[in-house]
């Protein structure tokens, strides 16, 4: 098929960051008695099986050395209604500021890591580092999601998560964003219409 555009209609920039939507996670690093969170939207899942995933944190941020400590973290999926707390968490630092108090979030304690998680968001991974990979600005913390804890609340009587009830956002060029309109299943592409019944 040819393109009903040409070249000469794309403009060219140097490499960047420009990929989206991201999810602008609340993660939560530290203890019970030493907690800190902090905003990241360089994250993503990278295996299956085993799960793993990653979050790439600045060397400078006050959250670097206690992840480094722990070797821990929680990612906790941020919500509509915890908008501000992801902002707040992502422009201000642990060093001076207890963002846990300023946003009025909650901790409960983590399963199978010594980090709490945030109460107020909906779904947690509970995350222990295997790998930590210097790339530049940022170091690469790879780790294996060893626990997935989900408030009961949007679980359905089969045992589904009905995540589109999370009001999840993300984080587009700068900006956050409410989800919510489906477009499809997965799969949807490909599976046969039901026949109608003839009538
Ligand atoms: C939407 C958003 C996304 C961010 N993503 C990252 C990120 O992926 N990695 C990072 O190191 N900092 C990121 N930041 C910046 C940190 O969250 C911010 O510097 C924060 O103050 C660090 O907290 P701390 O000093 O308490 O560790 C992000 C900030 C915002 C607002």
């Amino acid at each position: 098929m040819t393109a009903d555009k040409d070249p000469t209609e794309l403009i060219t920039w140097k490499g960047g960051t420009l990929e989206a939507p991201l999810p602008p996670v609340l993660v939560s690093c530290g203890t019970m008695d030493a907690p800190n969170v902090l905003t990241v939207a360089w994250t993503g899942i990278v295996n299956t099986d085993p799960p793993m995933t990653y979050i790439s944190v600045r060397p400078e941020r006050f959250s670097f050395s206690i992840l480094r400590d722990t070797g821990e973290f929680v990612i906790n999926l941020p919500t509509e209604e915890l908008a501000r707390a992801v902002d707040f968490c992502g422009v201000r630092s642990g060093r001076n500021t207890d963002k846990i108090a300023a946003c009025g979030l909650s901790l409960l304690p983590g399963e199978t890591v010594r980090t709490p998680l945030v109460a107020e968001s909906p779904v947690h991974l509970e995350c222990t580092i295997t790998q930590e990979l210097p790339l530049g600005s940022h170091h690469m913390f790879l780790a294996r999601i060893n626990a997935v804890r989900v408030d009961k609340r949007y679980i359905d009587e089969s045992g589904r998560l009905c995540m589109e009830k999370c009001r999840l956002i993300s984080y587009i060029h700068g900006a956050y964003h409410a989800t919510g309109r489906p477009l499809g299943k997965f799969g949807f592409s490909v599976q046969k219409k039901k026949k109608r019944p003839r009538s």
